[in-house]
């Protein structure tokens, strides 16, 4: 480490199919980082950022990961949006014994003592948005997704979900990563041979505004289908009409038109630094809380030493845009806050779900959890 300051990596893309999510991140990291320092730092020195654009690509994902543990000899890492840049990037940081603290929300079933996840896993989202839509819409579910661990796994958990609810998953698609307007066009095929209730997309970046475009000029109605989308954010919002989006809904821990104190300040230090248009996302909301978080931990460990960090970090809680949020001590997740909105006709969300508390990381389903819906009874012949 460099006499004076605190080197910490970063690796959001500002280029490729997922740029405009992550580049929120990116600017929540960095704001993060200017805030602490314009504090006095941690112990006196400032935050240094090292970032890297690995362009949305899993490869360069890992090039970059080993240039900044090897060359750089940063220890500590901020980034990955999707779940196949986090899957490449955690080995590296196991090998050179550093520590990741991943945003984004994701699929779940993984744990690592050198990773801490900010964003929710499947069961703080899916089960709440599921009972939503069965109640609100009915029990014929179409599923499709971009072809890569999250959306695959993330659809595994809806399907049984809606099994277990008695529902039905009329179709599961998957479009390239890189998709383009043909591969949407089996898709809309697809809704007007099912005429399903409802459909949860887990396609994105470039290739979710594709989607919603397509719905949107092949006359489909988001009233009477609406599409559940947790990667229809506000950065890819920003970059379609809002008649495209009108209807359609989502679910996150934080929505930037959040009525709380923390969220219109951070708001606010968000659009004065980075401009009135650049869209704030709930992964940005949670690597902003994930570089403060970093912070105090460095503060009570007194070095950067992964393991410290990690240390002081278990159970550590912080006054969220979203609401108090506290890390599971047990398996390094977060307690987060879910939320369900509908984007209204001026483009944006409106919230029409919360939960009454965090939800606990259950992030092996192991326990019921989530509102309500209860995980079936152990199998009396099961002897595992
Ligand atoms: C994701 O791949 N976790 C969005």
């Amino acid at each position: 480490m460099a006499e004076g300051e605190w080197k910490i990596g970063i690796l959001f893309s500002r280029t490729g199919v997922t740029a405009g999510a992550e580049t929120s991140e990116l600017n929540a990291a960095l704001l993060a980082i200017e805030e602490i320092n314009s504090s006095g730092g941690v112990l006196g020195r400032n935050l240094r950022a090292i970032d890297y654009d690995p362009g949305c690509s899993p490869p360069k994902f890992q090039e970059y990961a080993i240039r900044l543990l090897k060359e750089d000899k940063v220890r500590i890492v901020f980034g990955c949006y999707m779940s196949s840049e986090r899957k490449v990037v955690l080995p590296q940081i196991e090998a050179f014994r550093g520590l990741l603290f991943y945003p984004t929300f994701y699929e779940g079933f993984e744990y690592s003592s050198r990773c801490f996840y900010g964003g929710a896993a499947a069961n703080q989202n899916a089960v709440a948005l599921a009972k939503y839509l069965i109640e609100k819409f009915g029990t014929r579910f179409l599923l499709v997704g971009s072809n890569y661990v999250f959306p695959r796994e993330y659809n595994r958990v809806i399907s049984e979900l809606v099994e277990l609810s008695g529902g039905q998953v009329v179709d599961e698609i998957y479009v390239p990563v890189e998709a383009t307007a043909r591969d949407f066009e089996k898709i809309i095929r697809s809704i007007k041979n099912h005429v399903p209730d409802v459909i949860v997309s887990t396609v994105v970046g470039l290739g979710s505004e594709q989607l919603f475009e397509s719905f949107h000029s092949a006359g489909l109605d988001a009233r009477k289908t609406p599409i559940a989308s947790l990667t229809m954010t506000e950065a890819e919002v920003a970059k379609v009409l809002p008649e495209v989006v009108a209807g359609h809904l989502t679910s996150a821990s934080f929505f930037e038109n959040l009525d709380r104190p923390e969220a219109r300040r951070f708001v606010a230090a968000f659009k004065e630094r980075f401009g009135a248009g650049a869209p704030i996302t709930s992964s940005a909301e949670a690597v902003y809380c994930q570089v403060h978080l970093f912070a105090k931990a460095l503060a009570l460990a007194g070095d950067d030493d992964p393991e410290l960090i990690a240390k002081h970090l278990r159970g550590m809680e912080f006054e969220a845009p979203q609401g108090r949020i506290r890390i599971d001590p047990d398996n390094h997740h977060t307690e987060l806050w879910s939320r369900i909105a509908r984007i209204n006709e001026a483009g944006q969300f409106e919230i029409v779900w919360q939960s009454e508390n965090r939800i606990r990381p259950d992030v092996y389903f192991v326990t019921s959890s989530g509102d309500g819906w209860h995980a079936p009874e152990p199998q009396s012949n099961c002897n595992v």
